[in-house]
């Protein structure tokens, strides 16, 4: 496994730091909250935490509305206790990956208050600056990401200034070599303070058409389906000059050892593939999330974890993640603890990096956020059509204590009802818990070089079933898992040694007859002979 970099080997953690664990009572969480909890991060055997932003930000994106990329927000706390963070975590061995919102700053960061100041301020040009259209509207009809146009009038100077998303977040230029050179120091900010890598945010919104023409309509747009998918991106995302923002990002990452580059981007899969740039100059790990909208059964996953290990590029390494805090957590969108547990048996054993957002290792399901309780601008925006990401940012559960461990304060948002399987606590205690689970997949996945860095190869796949081969050197090893809710059987299991299983013969490693699964076990078991 030496040959293989700690992003490749290991296993990634995402906290979303305001849910996380609160240190102060403000019923917000923090990075003291955090460091109250590196035991557990040490104990659940991650390799990396990637911490969503806490830089300065008027919040009105909670946090991905930047004011100042180089310090630290007061609500999460200071620089200095980001470095503890960092000592603490390093001395763990675990790595610490930031956020990095390229795309756009806050509406209050002092770079768009100079650019907006006036026509000439030498700042001007940082952002995306136009001229009404002849009848005094917005100069083309791009949509915000969270609903009405993507462009917002600015009265003193008698211009509009582009955003993808909210109008408090205003588009840098990334076609002007100084907002680059700006934005490659911030990193570099970081990674001098011993940052091992960042995920970057909204890639394929980085850049805009010069041409400025009209969105065409998008005919498979559907009623109850984001306003803003109403056109298709043509002029506004995904364009090929992205991926020169993001080569010139990875020259600064390469600048310094072992460091690794993340990019959220939502894109088919061909388009995707074009993130890992050419001969690997982009993204080391550009996000998979096609485990997040596909169809769930055996058929469809196996086709797709085919056509990505297929379009991979020479030398790509293949990742994986099944939520984060845009997404309906995976227990709420597969309808149960047992579909769950197989989706986690999945994710922890394909080839390719997996990514754990937090709560889903203890099976939290979408919490139910009241009308009078929404935080979340987008929800606000377009309300009604179940776009609102609070449900899956509610806060961590880690105890039956008040609060469930999270605060001593309010809670930002309404504490879940206990997931199914209990907080961390309860779990920590209960070995056949979903916690249980991942603690034992990750483990497995650290003792075992097939399943961290091994070669994959389809064995079989009916309408319910799907068989894996991971291998390394001459340890081969089966992974199998039934998506439906009866006793299936596969011959071809008959005689496989199950070393770890989501059912009920889970603590076993005995050799058992593998070839019975029941409802949606997973098992991993070395390969029949
Ligand atoms: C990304 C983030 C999301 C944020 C958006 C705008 O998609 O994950 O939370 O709202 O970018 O920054």
């Amino acid at each position: 496994m030496a040959d293989h970099a700690w992003w490749q080997r290991g296993v990634i953690y995402q906290v979303y730091p305001r849910s996380f664990q609160d240190s102060n009572a403000d019923g917000i969480g923090d990075l003291r909250g955090i460091l109250r909890r590196v035991d557990y991060l040490e104990w659940l055997g991650v390799t990396g935490v990637w911490i969503s932003p806490i830089y300065p930000s008027p919040m009105a994106d909670f946090g991905y509305d930047v004011c100042n990329y180089t310090a630290i927000d007061p609500l999460f706390g200071s620089l200095e206790d980001f470095d503890e963070l960092l000592r603490e975590l390093h001395g763990r061995d675990i790595k610490v990956i930031l956020d990095f919102v390229p795309n756009h700053t806050s509406l209050r960061h002092p770079w768009f208050e100079a650019s907006r100041s006036s026509r000439t301020n030498a700042r001007r040009h940082w952002y995306i600056w136009r001229d009404p259209a002849p009848d005094g509207g917005p100069p083309t009809n791009w949509q915000s990401e969270f609903g009405g146009p993507a462009w917002t009038f600015d009265a003193p100077t008698g211009q509009y200034y582009y955003h993808a998303y909210l109008p408090e977040q205003p588009d840098l230029n990334w076609r002007s070599p100084e907002v680059r050179a700006a934005m490659y120091n911030v990193l570099r900010f970081w990674l001098k303070r011993g940052v091992d890598g960042f995920r970057v945010d909204a890639i394929h919104m980085l850049i805009e058409d010069e041409s400025f023409l009209d969105n065409p309509p998008n005919p498979a747009w559907q009623p109850g389906q984001s306003p803003a998918r109403r056109l298709l991106r043509t002029y506004t995302a995904d364009l090929a000059e992205t991926h020169v923002c993001v080569a010139g990002m990875r020259r600064v990452l390469d600048e310094y050892p072992d460091r690794v580059l993340i990019g959220e981007a939502y894109l088919p899969i061909p388009r995707l593939m074009l993130y890992y740039g050419e001969s690997l100059s982009g993204f080391q790990l550009p996000f998979n999330f096609h485990l997040i909208g596909c169809r769930w059964n055996a058929p469809t996953i196996a086709s797709l974890v085919r056509e990505y290990e297929l379009a991979l590029p020479d030398g790509g390494w293949p990742n994986w993640v099944l939520g984060n805090h845009d997404k309906s957590r995976v227990v709420t969108r597969l309808g149960g603890i047992p579909q769950a547990k197989l989706a986690a048996l999945l994710l922890l054993s394909l080839r390719g990096t997996p990514t754990i957002y937090n709560g889903e290792e203890i099976g939290m399901a979408d919490g139910e956020v009241p009308a009078d309780r929404v935080q979340d601008p987008w929800e606000r925006n377009v309300p009604g059509l179940g776009l609102g990401r609070d449900p899956c940012r509610t806060p961590m559960l880690w105890d039956e204590g008040a609060n469930a461990g999270f605060t001593d304060g309010t809670p930002w948002l309404p504490i879940n009802p206990p997931a199914a399987g209990g907080s961390v606590a309860a779990q920590q205690a209960d070995d056949r818990s979903m916690l249980s689970l991942y603690r034992r997949l990750i483990r497995l996945r650290r003792q075992e070089p097939a399943i961290a860095v091994g070669d994959y190869r389809e064995v079989a796949v009916t309408e319910d079933v799907f068989v894996f081969e991971r291998s390394f050197g001459a340890r081969r090893l089966w992974v199998a898992l039934n998506f439906s809710a009866s006793f299936q059987h596969l011959a071809t299991l008959a005689g496989a040694v199950v070393l770890l299983s989501t059912g009920a013969r889970s603590s076993h490693s005995s050799p058992q007859d593998a070839a019975r699964l029941e409802p949606y076990e997973g098992l991993i078991a070395e390969a029949p002979l």
